[in-house]
């Protein structure tokens, strides 16, 4: 996020904010989950391929007996993940609801696996269960803000990794880090467990008190 704690511009649109060292960090974490998920608006504003980067750590995944990338999972509750995003592939999951229209649903189905979890809106207790039973252990969540926000609030984040880069973005309709309604009370706390420099910025880890 910026200095001021926004994650994109009040376009929604994708900014730098990351200098090389910190998206060499977010890559290796991404090679170190069995899972990296995003929900809709982020692949609807970034459209990002989500996969690891940096050939060797890939090569570092197969060594191990695992596949090139971790798994890739949209929470899509209506299943509005464009026919052509990079997300889709082998190994890219969407969630969808029990809502999601079914053309758009068969539409999809070539090209992810597609998973139902919820009635109206995808349950992500419901989803955790499900790519638990897929083998997911470790599951890395990538935002957007609204994503975040859900996560949180239903205590199902273990640990936060804050990059603060050296911007401003303002606005005060930009996403921040976690959007939502916010709380009223009840705010989750959160430990400190490692601050760092990186690039222009700083790189926080906090772990969330449960
Ligand atoms: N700086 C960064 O590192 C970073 C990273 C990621 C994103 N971003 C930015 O964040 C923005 C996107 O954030 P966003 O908040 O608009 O979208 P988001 O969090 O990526 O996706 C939100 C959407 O996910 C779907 N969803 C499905 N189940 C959900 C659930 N249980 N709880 C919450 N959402 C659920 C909802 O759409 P349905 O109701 O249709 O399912 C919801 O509108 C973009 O501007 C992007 O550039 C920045």
């Amino acid at each position: 996020m910026s200095a001021d704690g926004k994650i994109s511009s009040i376009e929604h649109k994708q900014i730098r904010i990351s200098g090389q060292e910190d998206l060499a960090r977010v890559d290796a974490l991404r090679s170190d989950s069995d899972a990296v998920m995003v929900g809709v608006g982020t692949v609807l504003a970034d459209d990002p391929g989500l996969r690891v980067k940096s050939d060797m750590l890939q090569k570092l995944r197969l060594e191990r007996g695992k596949t090139e990338n971790p798994l890739r999972v949209v929470a899509d509750s209506m299943a509005r993940t464009p026919p052509n995003a990079k997300v889709l592939g082998p190994g890219c999951i969407i969630a969808v609801s029990q809502s999601a229209p079914s053309d758009r649903v068969m539409g999809l189905s070539s090209r992810c696996k597609l998973v139902r979890a919820g009635s109206s809106r995808v349950d992500l207790y419901n989803l955790m269960s499900i790519l638990y039973e897929m083998g997911v252990r470790r599951l890395m969540v990538e935002g957007g803000a609204a994503l975040n926000w859900s996560l949180i609030q239903s205590g199902l984040v273990d640990e936060i990794y804050v990059y603060i880069g050296g911007l401003i973005i303002g606005g005060a309709g930009s996403p921040t880090l976690v959007d939502g309604s916010g709380f009223i009370g009840d705010f989750p706390q959160l430990n400190l467990i490692a601050v760092k420099p990186l690039d222009d910025g700083v790189l926080l880890k906090w772990s969330v008190i449960h």
